[in-house]
């Protein structure tokens, strides 16, 4: 499979992490965290309660960006998380890097926010789920990748996450998110 750099991206507790893992094992491709990613000074503000604004964003998303530059040149393949919810973040990620295939993670609210209520690997306030689907902007046409709902089992997400990285063209999205914002 031709190495392509997959930012797996959707609201808090859509699975980012999960898939993430399932994949760079499937695959033997490096990974990171976006959130590894973020600086001392927005580390700090996120621990204060504060939530991030743009401003603070761009630095960090440029840092990704770096991150997926690397892996580009070295031809290695990778897998990035990365929440990547708005439009304007995504286009950040894929200027000058055409290796960059989106994976969109979606699924029912419901579903979504009982996943992050048990889980116990780390914490996220399930409220913060709300915030984030409402500020999700879908996937559209000319992005590079496609879209999975993770309602099924992790193993059926994963296929799917392949299926989309190893497309020798960018797939349209097929599904549309629960919450898109109505126009
Ligand atoms: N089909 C599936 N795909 C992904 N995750 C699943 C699936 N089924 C169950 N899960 C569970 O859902 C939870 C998803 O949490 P995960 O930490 O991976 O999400 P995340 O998007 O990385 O969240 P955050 O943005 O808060 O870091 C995990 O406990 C995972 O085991
Ligand atoms: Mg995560």
């Amino acid at each position: 499979m031709a190495p392509v750099v997959g930012v797996i991206m959707g609201a808090s507790g859509t699975g980012k992490s999960t898939v993430a893992g399932l994949l760079a094992h499937r695959l033997g491709w490096p990974s990171a965290e976006g959130d590894d990613f973020h600086s001392a000074a927005n580390v700090a503000k996120m621990h204060a309660g504060h939530p991030l604004t743009d401003a603070d964003r761009w630095p960090w998303l440029r840092t990704v960006a770096a991150w997926i530059g690397e892996r580009e040149a070295a031809g290695t393949g990778g897998i990035v998380t990365c929440s990547a919810l708005k439009r304007s973040y995504r286009d950040l990620l894929r200027d000058g890097h055409p290796d960059v295939r989106f994976v969109c993670l979606v699924g029912d609210r419901d579903l979504i926010r009982q996943r992050m209520e048990h889980r116990t690997d780390h914490f996220m306030p399930p409220s913060l789920l709300d915030s984030q689907l409402a500020t999700l902007e879908p996937l559209q046409p000319d992005e590079p990748g496609g879209v999975v709902d993770v309602g099924g089992p992790a193993s059926q997400t994963l296929d799917q996450a392949v299926a989309i990285l190893a497309a020798p063209t960018a797939l349209h999205p097929t599904v549309a998110p629960n919450n898109s914002p109505t126009p």
